[in-house]
């Protein structure tokens, strides 16, 4: 069998948006029998929270969306990250712009926006860290919801 396509969310601390993201692409491919097709995990681009669990209004977010056996710990993306990946996707123009300058010569992810893929085109799936509730995490998981299933559509063979 051929290798598994690497998927990594990537967003800054690794603790609302892309740990949403890495759960829904996990979610997605297991119903849809896909794990042996594909792999996904999630990194920060700052190490400030590393180790951390994510927010609580992420996992109560994935909680009430049904999603109850995730669990992760916060990291840093590496410069080894950019070979061991197929493609690395951002939350927002920040951290595209974060990543592009990272990316080593040379290596073969292919980094992009992970709401360019929303059939709705809402392409940015803002930080709610600073809300004061959890209304922008449910929002980032059905944009999350639309553009994962929307990536995994496209890249089907
Ligand atoms: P995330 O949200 O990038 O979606 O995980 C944030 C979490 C922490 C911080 C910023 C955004 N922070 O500045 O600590």
């Amino acid at each position: 069998m051929s290798e598994k396509r690497k998927v990594l969310m990537i967003c800054l601390g690794n603790i609302c948006r892309s740990p949403i993201a890495e759960a829904v692409f996990a979610d997605y491919i297991s119903k849809n029998n896909l794990t042996d097709t594909w792999n996904v995990d999630s990194a920060a681009l700052i190490g400030y929270h590393t180790g951390k669990s994510p927010d609580r209004r992420a996992m109560s977010t994935l909680r009430d969306k049904g999603i109850t056996n995730y669990s992760h710990r916060a990291r840093p993306i590496t410069a080894g990250d950019f070979d061991k990946f197929d493609f690395i996707f951002g939350m927002d123009n920040n951290n595209i712009a974060e990543l592009e300058g990272m990316q080593p010569d040379g290596s073969k992810a292919k980094i992009e926006l992970l709401g360019s893929y929303d059939p709705n085109g809402e392409t940015i799936i803002r930080d709610p860290y600073y809300d004061s509730d959890s209304a922008g995490f449910v929002k980032a998981y059905e944009q999350c919801v639309r553009s994962v299933e929307a990536f995994l559509q496209e890249h089907k063979n």
